[in-house]
């Protein structure tokens, strides 16, 4: 007998109260907040959907790690223990631990890139992007097409177009220093991508003689994608495929705060020594010695525990299937989302949801103000209040309008989401009376974070 119930593969061992609040507390807080939920106190939050990122609780083993963890400033046994576990999966030379991914991606960056340089990825994540046009250098994005369409089904959505790859590495030799390829494509919906694909990415590269990195975040979320939707791969272990991601490159940078199960922390690995020598010299100036590199010893020994917890069989399937089931919720009732459910988020797709809320009134984010004040819930725009204000200070719409539901590791259950689920189809009964927002002060940059808004 096969049963339907998602088993959350662990026993709650300490708890951390949420708070219900009122329909009129709510509304009291988001007017507080300038109806920007960057803005709230976590408290007066009772499903706290902002970002998978730092989030997820930590196991006990984990935290008997924690207590191991050596503070000697050179030379730590908790680095060593960290440089195993990282060299176990990734099989990189070098592991150089950094505060979190974006310092890793700065290290890197700075090693590498020079103004005018080209660095495709499949989709760069905003910190990716940001350090790399911080050096002069263009970001480029070279998604399949499927992965702009919402509604359209593939298994590996989050895919390299490795023609358009093969293009842009001909047509500009010796400008393309570096490659990328972001698992899973978090930008993209957190859509997986194929060993096929990140084989012949990795092909490529080396018939053109470019290094190859992966933006490993979410690289156990994909192992568990190719294990359960690539031919060849059903039979073998997540930690099997994930050594077999990583040795078709030839480094990765990390945010430990997704797949390495921890609060904070990441790292840089890679093969090429010379390399590595100067991304140490920069970590000693921006991060710390490279035996600690942005971390305590007590993360280093979490980071080790937590990036095997993230490949367990058990886990994966508890993780991948929470947001499939809010996903088949929100198909039966009719209410769009990105297709398939990505790893760490289902996305809502906002612009065919609220349709009678045109672009420029951010439906969105209007989105995101009714979760919040119906069901306490706390989502993140992925549309054109994040995307849609350019450099030179204009406006153009972004292709899509997303809402983030971004599951944290091991912390809400089945009944969660159940609740989850009510909110959603309650606002579905509702969501021909949902107004537009517009923005009524705003920053240059990231205006996201900070801007504030006003319902019309
Ligand atoms: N790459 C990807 C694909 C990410 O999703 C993130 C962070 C980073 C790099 C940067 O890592 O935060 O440790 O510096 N994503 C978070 C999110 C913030 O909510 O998706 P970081």
């Amino acid at each position: 007998m096969k049963f339907e119930t998602i088993i959350e593969p662990f026993r709650i061992k300490t708890v951390e109260p949420i708070r219900q609040t009122t329909r009129e507390e709510r509304l009291s807080a988001i007017r507080g907040a300038h109806y920007n939920v960057f803005q709230l106190n976590a408290e007066d939050v009772l499903i706290d959907l902002l970002t998978d990122s730092g989030t997820g609780a930590m196991s006990v083993y984990q935290w008997a790690g924690m207590m191991r963890g050596d503070e000697s400033y050179a030379g730590a046994r908790s680095f060593h223990t960290f440089v195993k576990s990282v060299a176990g999966i990734t099989g990189f030379r070098h592991v150089i631990p950094t505060h979190q991914g974006r310092a890793a991606e700065h290290i890197l960056s700075s090693a590498m890139l020079q103004p005018g340089d080209i660095v495709p990825n499949n989709t760069h994540f905003d910190t990716t992007r940001a350090n790399i046009e911080h050096r002069g250098a263009v970001a480029l994005n070279l998604p399949i097409h499927e992965g702009h369409q919402p509604q359209t089904l593939h298994p590996f959505k989050g895919n390299m177009d490795v023609v358009a790859l093969e293009r842009v590495l001909r047509e500009n030799a010796g400008t393309v220093p570096l490659v990328m390829i972001t698992v899973t494509n978090n930008s993209e919906g957190g859509q997986p991508v194929s060993m096929e694909n990140i084989r012949r990415t990795s092909e490529l590269c080396r018939a053109h003689g470019v290094p190859f990195f992966i933006d490993a975040c979410r690289f156990a979320e994909n192992a568990w994608f190719i294990k359960t939707r690539e031919p060849g791969y059903a039979d073998k272990a997540p930690l099997e495929i994930a050594q077999e991601m990583f040795k078709l490159a030839d480094g990765c940078t990390m945010s430990a705060k997704k797949d390495g199960m921890a609060n904070i922390g990441g790292f840089l690995a890679m093969n090429d020594d010379a390399l590595a020598v100067t991304c140490r010299n920069s970590l000693i100036l921006t991060e710390g010695f490279p035996t600690y590199g942005g971390l305590a010893g007590y993360d280093l020994e979490a980071i080790a525990v937590g990036l095997y917890e993230a490949l367990d069989p058990d886990y994966l399937q508890y993780r991948v299937r929470s947001v499939e089931y809010l996903a088949e919720k929100m198909l039966a009732a009719g209410i769009p989302t990105v297709r398939p459910a990505g790893g760490h988020a289902l996305y809502l797709d906002a612009r065919a949801w609220l349709s009678h809320i045109p672009q420029h009134q951010y439906p969105g984010w209007a989105l995101s103000v009714a979760l919040y004040v119906e069901g306490g819930i706390r989502a993140c725009e992925i549309g054109s209040v994040m995307f849609g204000r350019q450099p030179d200070g204009s406006e153009r719409p972004a292709d899509l309008e997303l809402v983030r539901l971004a599951f944290p590791r091991r912390v809400y259950t089945q009944s969660h989401m159940d609740y989850v689920a009510e909110v959603l189809l309650y606002l579905n009964t509702i969501s021909q009376d949902l107004r537009g927002v517009r923005i009524v002060e705003q920053p240059a940059a990231l205006r996201h974070f900070t801007a504030k808004f006003a319902l019309l």
